[in-house]
C-alpha cells in the first residue's frame, strides 16, 4: 500500500473509533474531574479516560438516548473510599441530563450540598445518603422542578426544614431521617399533594408541636419519630 492508502486507512478507522465511542465528550469530561475532585480513589480506577463512559464498564455510570445523542442520565455511586475528606465536586452540576442520582455509604464526604446542583434540571431523584455531608437544605433546589424524591438521610445537615418543599410540582418521598435538623416543621408540609408516598423526618431535632394541617394529610408513610414533638403521635 501507498503511503497515501495506509494514511486513509488510519484515517478511517481513526474516524469509526470516535464515531463508535457513545460516551457524550462533555459527560466524560465532567466524569474525569469528579473522579480527580474525589481524590482519584481506586473505587472509580474503571473511569479510565480512553474507554467509552457508556460502555457499562464504568462503576455507576449509565447513559441512554435523549435527544440525538447519548447522554449519561444515571450515577450510582456508593461506598467509594475516599483517600481523605472531600466536598461533593462542583463538577456534578455539568451533567445536564442526570435523571438519577445517588452517592452513598462514604464517611468522606463532607461540607454542604454544592450550588452547582442547581444545573441540574431535569433531576427526578436527588440520594446522598450515610455520608458527613452538613450544612442546611440549600434554597437553590427549588429551582430543580422535576424532583420526584430527595432523600438526604443519615448526614449531618442541620438547619430548619425548607418550607418551599411542597412548591416542588412532583415532588412524593422525603427522606431526612438521622441529620440534625432543629425548629419546626412547617405549616406547609400539611400540604403535600395526594398520592404523596413518604415523609420521614425521624431521629432529628425537631420541636414544637405536628401542625394541624396534618391532619389532612395524605400520605401513605409518616414518621416523625424520635425528635422533640409535642402532641399525639401520628
Ligand atoms: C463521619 O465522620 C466520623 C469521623 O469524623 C466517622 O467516625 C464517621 O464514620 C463518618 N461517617 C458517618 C456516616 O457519619
Ligand atoms: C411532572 O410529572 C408529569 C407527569 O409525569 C410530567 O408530565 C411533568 O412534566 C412533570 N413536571 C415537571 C416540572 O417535571
Ligand atoms: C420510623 O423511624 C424509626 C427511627 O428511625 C424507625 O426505627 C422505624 O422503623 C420507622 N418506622 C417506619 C414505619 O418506617
Amino acid at each position: 500500500m501507498s503511503h497515501l492508502s495506509i494514511l486513509l486507512v488510519f484515517l478511517a478507522l481513526a474516524f469509526t473509533g470516535a464515531l463508535s465511542e457513545l460516551c457524550h465528550p462533555q459527560d466524560k469530561q465532567a466524569l474525569l474531574q469528579i473522579k480527580k475532585e474525589f481524590g482519584n480513589p481506586d473505587s472509580l480506577s474503571s473511569w479510565i479516560p480512553t474507554t467509552d463512559c457508556c460502555n457499562e464498564n464504568w462503576f455507576g455510570v449509565s447513559c441512554s438516548t435523549q435527544t440525538e445523542s447519548y447522554r449519561v442520565f444515571w450515577l450510582k455511586l456508593y461506598a467509594l473510599n475516599l483517600p481523605k475528606p472531600y466536598p461533593i465536586p462542583p463538577s456534578f452540576g455539568n451533567l445536564p441530563y442526570l435523571k438519577y442520582l445517588s452517592i452513598s455509604s462514604t464517611d468522606n464526604i463532607v461540607g454542604p450540598i454544592p450550588p452547582t446542583i442547581a444545573k441540574l434540571t431535569m433531576l427526578r431523584e436527588l440520594t446522598v445518603k450515610n455520608t458527613n455531608l452538613s450544612g442546611p437544605i440549600p434554597h437553590f433546589l427549588s429551582q430543580i422542578k422535576t424532583l420526584e424524591s430527595i432523600d438526604l438521610s443519615f448526614n449531618k445537615l442541620s438547619g430548619n426544614l425548607p418550607a418551599w418543599l411542597p412548591s416542588l410540582p412532583n415532588i412524593s418521598s422525603i427522606n431526612f431521617d438521622s441529620n440534625s435538623f432543629s425548629g419546626t416543621i412547617p405549616d406547609s408540609f400539611g400540604s403535600f399533594r395526594k398520592g404523596f408516598s413518604l415523609l420521614s423526618l425521624s431521629s432529628n431535632r425537631l420541636t414544637g408541636n405536628i401542625p394541624t394541617t396534618f391532619a389532612k394529610l395524605d400520605v401513605e408513610i409518616v414518621n416523625l419519630s424520635a425528635n422533640k414533638l409535642e402532641g399525639a403521635r401520628l
